[in-house]
């Protein structure tokens, strides 16, 4: 059984949900999951081809789902997505950073700058942009969750070549606990899940045999799936998880205690 079988019918009725990445992969499953439980969804993506079908799986399910064209690095583009999911549905429960980009694999001395900025722009400024905008929102009401996205590449290296992304998910980490300093007094969660190996469009453009070689290591037997992950992510949007702060879940089918174990 994965997170995809399983509905808390209403858990999220009249709350509102920002998903950055939301058109497919990990954010297309966390939009479908959040909707099903009653949240309006937001999705929040470049992709809009990919962004309207995921609105259009969810409405035709019965969700409310709308889509804003939005790059998660462009500052003015974040501040007009929260805006405007103020302005149409007046509030901010929910925001997960999803969106996020993986690297072109080099050892760090072949990697070029370039490159390094590319991811660290995205994964962490993106984080970032959508914290700072979504948070004022969230303040105003004294209530939020937030959910970012890390990586196991934040607490052991899982692939060689991966100095921008595992630069990338080490700082969404630590940016995850340092919010808890500054929003719980506001009351905002903040908490992030560190997904290993999931079968996503982005993994699959590696090919089959990157997924195959994992999977041979994961304890559970199988790769995880993104319902998997938004399983975990809709967990800590809820109330369930509402003395939760700061924590980095991981979900990963036992891939890194099993690593870490065998390393020692
Ligand atoms: N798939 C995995 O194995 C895995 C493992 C660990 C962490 N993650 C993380 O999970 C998140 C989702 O990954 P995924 O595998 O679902 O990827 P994916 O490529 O399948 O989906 C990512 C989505 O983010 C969007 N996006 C990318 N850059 C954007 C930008 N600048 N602005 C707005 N949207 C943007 C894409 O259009 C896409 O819809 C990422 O942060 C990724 O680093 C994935």
């Amino acid at each position: 059984m994965s997170g995809s079988d399983i509905t808390y019918a209403g858990r999220f009725d009249g709350r509102v949900a920002i998903v950055t990445g939301g058109a497919m992969g990990i954010g297309g499953a966390a939009a479908r999951r959040l909707a099903r439980e009653g949240a309006t969804v937001v999705i929040a993506d470049l992709d809009e081809k990919a962004g309207a079908e995921n609105v259009r799986t969810i409405t035709e399910t019965g969700g409310k789902a709308g889509f804003v064209t939005c790059n998660v690095t462009d500052e003015a583009a974040v501040r007009a997505l929260m805006n405007g999911t103020l302005a149409t549905h007046g509030r901010i429960d929910i925001l997960a950073n999803v969106a996020g980009v993986s690297t072109k694999q080099a050892a760090v001395y072949d990697m070029p700058l370039e490159e390094f900025r590319r991811v660290t722009r995205i994964n962490i400024e993106g984080t970032f942009l959508c914290t700072k905008y979504a948070a004022r929102a969230m303040m105003a009401r004294k209530y939020g969750r937030i959910i970012n996205i890390s990586s196991t590449t934040s607490i052991m290296p899982t692939s060689f070549g991966n100095t921008p992304y595992t630069a990338s998910k080490g700082a969404v980490s630590a940016l995850t606990r340092q919010w808890v300093m500054e929003l719980a007094e506001h009351g905002i969660t903040v908490n992030a899940v560190a997904p290993g190996p999931t079968r996503t469009p982005l993994t699959e453009a590696r090919g089959p045999k990157m997924l195959a070689d994992r999977e041979k290591l994961i304890p559970c037997g199988r790769i995880g799936e993104p319902e998997d992950q938004a399983a975990a992510i809709a967990f800590l949007a809820s109330d369930d998880a509402s003395y939760i702060n700061g924590q980095v879940l991981v979900v990963d089918g036992g891939l890194t205690v099993v690593r870490n174990a065998t390393q020692q």
